[in-house]
Parts: structure tokens; C-alpha cells; sequence
């Protein structure tokens, strides 16, 4: 545990997104000493831990976990967050997980219950909470400038059916690291546009508004992948509120994607562009109000995430985006993909079994 004024960090899954973000900022973050990176491929573990100076390298989380460590950082294939995860949280070791937390509803539940009953930290690895202008939504909805929250409308468009075919070498041109074909371009992994990108739509949209899926009606479009490439969902919402969130992987430069909120209250409303770094407040009695343009790197803050487990660990910030959210995320995605399958509505709140508490 920690030693000195330094968390003690292990990286689980030495792959593309650790290769581009997370070594990287926790190479440079004063306050975390890496001391292990644990793959299944002997050879990416050590790759990774020569061009980063990390001493360890192993193959097994239990290996990683004999490191005396403050935190975990797990950013390995979808299907395959839960173990490594429960294994360190049941070690009471503060642990963030990427997203999608997990595929399975109750594998996400879990988890929140392991870290209430060892008291380890669990986060999970979404950006854009981290972000000034996420922030500053949550809290005047919380404060209740906009009002009741009634209607909200997401639309997440990017870049990324390249994954989907699983062409990584374009990525291989441009990172350390290229992402295994399978991860994003097979349904048995989770791959597809809903696990990959709409979690990220869902999960803000319910950590700034508060509001709770009750219900979810959906539609998914594959564009002659294994995956899915678009969906479309329409959302009910505990107390009342509805929400349309859409996606798509199809657009053809990064550079044009669409990251854009509109979140309607009974006295006002929000104009979110997390792509652009605009956001504007409207609200009855007021003049507009346009928050100033953030940069591209303020708008989708991606080394946050492992700043926050480091700081959480060492007593110096909170939880940003807790276990709860990550796990509803979960529930509300696969319900919207269960009911893209039978052409219905279906239930998105939490299986009874799986309640363990409101959440943050
Ligand atoms: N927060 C974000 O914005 C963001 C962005 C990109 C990726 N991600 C997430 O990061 C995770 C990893 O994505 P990636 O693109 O780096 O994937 P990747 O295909 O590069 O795979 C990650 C690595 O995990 C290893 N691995 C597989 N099973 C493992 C296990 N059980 N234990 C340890 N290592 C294992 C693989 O060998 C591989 O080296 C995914 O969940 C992805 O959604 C998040």
C-alpha cells in the first residue's frame, strides 16, 4: 500500500486505450507509481512496461495482485472486466474499470455489491463527466435552474466502423498499440456501437440529469457487420421524463463527429455539444447564457479518468463516476439491445435481484 506520498498502480490489459491514454498520464502524474501491468500476452505486458519504465510484468491477475497496490486500472475487452475486477476489489483495492463496465447487467451489479462489502473505491473510466461543462450541467439541474428535467435528446456520431470491420491497422499507423480485431468487431465480445460509443451518450446523460431508465424501446442497424453500426432508442424514465438517445459509427472523419445534448426542463433548457465544447443555458426570466468554448482536450478529458482513481486512492478527490452509474448504464443498454431483438419494449431498471442501493 502506499508508501510515500504515491498511489501504487496496476494496469490491467496492455492494449490500445492503455498504450494511448492511460500509460501515458500515469507516466506523467507525480501522484501514481506504476508498479505492474498485467496481460494475458506475455509479450504486449512486457512491451508495454519496457517503453514506460514499469518494473512488473504478468500474466495473471492474481500475479498483479501479490504488488501490495492502492488501485487497479482495468481496460481490457468488454466481456472481460468483471474478473479481473471482482478479484481486486475482493483484495480491497480501490479499482477502476472501463467502459462498458461489463456486458451482463448482473456482472456490473456485482461488482458495486463487492465494493460496498470490502469499502474499495470503484469507478468507472467515462471521460466526459470529467469534463467543466458536464460538471457545470449537473449541477444546475441538481440545483433546479432548468427546472423538472421532462426531455432529453442525445446524439452520439462518430467515427469508428473502421473498428467494427475490424481494420485495426489504421490504428496500428497511428498508436502505440493497435486494438485486437475481435474486441470491437465480434458480438460474442461486446463489440458494435451500443457497448462501444452509446455507452458513453447513456451514461452521461443519466450522471448529469440524476433521471433513472424505467423502460426502453429500441432499434439496431448493422450496415452488414457482425455488429451493430446505429441504434436508435426511445427512453422512459422513473418520474416521468422521456429521452431519445441515437448513435451511429458511420461518419467519416473524426473531425465531424456529433456529440450533442439537448436536456429540456419544465423552466429552461441545455444546449450540450461535447465534440464542439459548447454548452448554452436557457432558462426563463434570463438572458442566454453561452459557458465559455472548451478545448478538445477539456470536452472529452480521457486522461481524468486514471487521475481520478489516483486521487480518490490517496484521499485527495471523490468518486466522479461511481459503480452505480456504470452499472445502470449497463442495464439500460441491454435492455435497449434485447428489445432491438424482439421488436418491443422492455424493462430498463435494475432486476430486482441486483438492487443494492439508489446510487450515484
Ligand atoms: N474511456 C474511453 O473513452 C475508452 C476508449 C477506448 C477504449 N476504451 C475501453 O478500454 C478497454 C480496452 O480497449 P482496447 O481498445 O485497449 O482493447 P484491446 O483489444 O487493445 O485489448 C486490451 C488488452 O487486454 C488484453 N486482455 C484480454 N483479456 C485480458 C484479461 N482477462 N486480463 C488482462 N488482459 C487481457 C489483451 O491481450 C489486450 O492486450 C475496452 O473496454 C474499451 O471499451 C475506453
Amino acid at each position: 500500500m502506499t508508501t510515500g506520498s504515491r498511489a501504487r498502480v496496476g494496469l490491467v490489459g496492455a492494449g490500445w486505450w492503455s498504450g494511448r491514454t492511460h500509460l501515458p498520464a500515469l507516466s506523467a502524474n507525480p501522484d501514481a507509481e506504476l508498479v505492474v501491468i498485467c496481460d494475458p500476452d506475455a509479450e504486449r505486458a512486457q512491451a508495454a512496461a519496457a517503453m514506460f519504465d514499469v518494473p512488473h510484468s504478468v500474466t495473471t491477475i492474481e500475479q498483479l495482485l501479490d504488488h501490495d497496490l492502492d488501485c487497479v486500472l482495468v481496460a481490457t475487452p468488454h466481456d472481460t472486466h468483471h474478473r479481473p475486477a471482482a478479484a481486486a476489489l475482493d483484495a480491497g483495492v480501490d479499482v477502476m474499470v472501463e467502459k462498458p463496465m461489463t456486458l451482463d447487467p448482473g456482472q456490473a451489479w456485482d461488482l458495486v455489491r463487492r465494493a460496498r462489502e470490502s469499502g474499495a473505491r470503484l469507478h468507472v473510466g467515462y471521460p466526459f463527466p470529467h469534463s467543466p461543462h458536464a460538471a457545470a450541467v449537473r449541477e444546475l439541474i441538481a440545483r433546479g435552474d432548468i427546472g423538472e428535467p421532462v426531455m432529453v435528446t442525445g446524439l452520439f456520431a462518430t467515427s469508428v466502423a473502421t473498428l467494427y470491420r475490424g481494420n485495426v491497422d489504421l490504428v496500428a499507423e497511428q498508436d502505440r498499440f493497435a486494438p485486437r480485431a475481435s474486441t470491437y468487431a465480434e458480438r460474442a465480445h461486446g463489440g458494435g456501437q451500443l457497448h462501444t460509443q452509446m455507452t458513453h451518450a447513456a451514461s452521461l446523460v443519466l450522471w448529469t440529469t440524476g433521471l433513472r431508465p424505467r423502460e426502453v424501446s429500441a432499434y439496431a442497424q448493422d450496415g452488414g457487420l457482425d455488429v451493430d453500426l446505429s441504434d436508435a432508442l426511445a427512453v422512459s424514465m422513473e418520474g416521468g421524463a422521456i429521452a431519445t438517445l441515437a448513435t451511429t459509427g458511420s461518419v467519416y472523419d473524426h473531425n465531424l463527429r456529433l456529440e450533442e445534448y439537448r436536456i429540456f426542463g419544465s423552466e429552461g433548457h441545455v444546449l450540450l455539444d461535447t465534440a464542439r465544447g459548447t454548452l448554452w443555458v436557457l432558462r426563463r426570466g434570463h438572458e442566454p447564457v453561452e459557458h465559455p468554448t472548451l478545448s478538445e482536450h477539456d470536452a472529452q478529458p480521457s486522461d481524468a479518468t486514471s487521475a481520478a482513481l489516483v486521487a480518490a486512492a490517496l484521499g485527495k478527490g471523490p468518486v466522479l463516476v461511481p459503480g452505480e452509474i456504470g452499472a445502470m448504464t449497463v442495464d439500460l443498454l441491454n435492455a435497449a439491445q434485447e428489445s432491438a431483438r424482439i421488436g418491443g419494449p422492455i424493462s430498463a431498471r435494475p432486476a430486482a435481484s441486483a438492487v443494492v442501493g439508489s446510487g450515484g
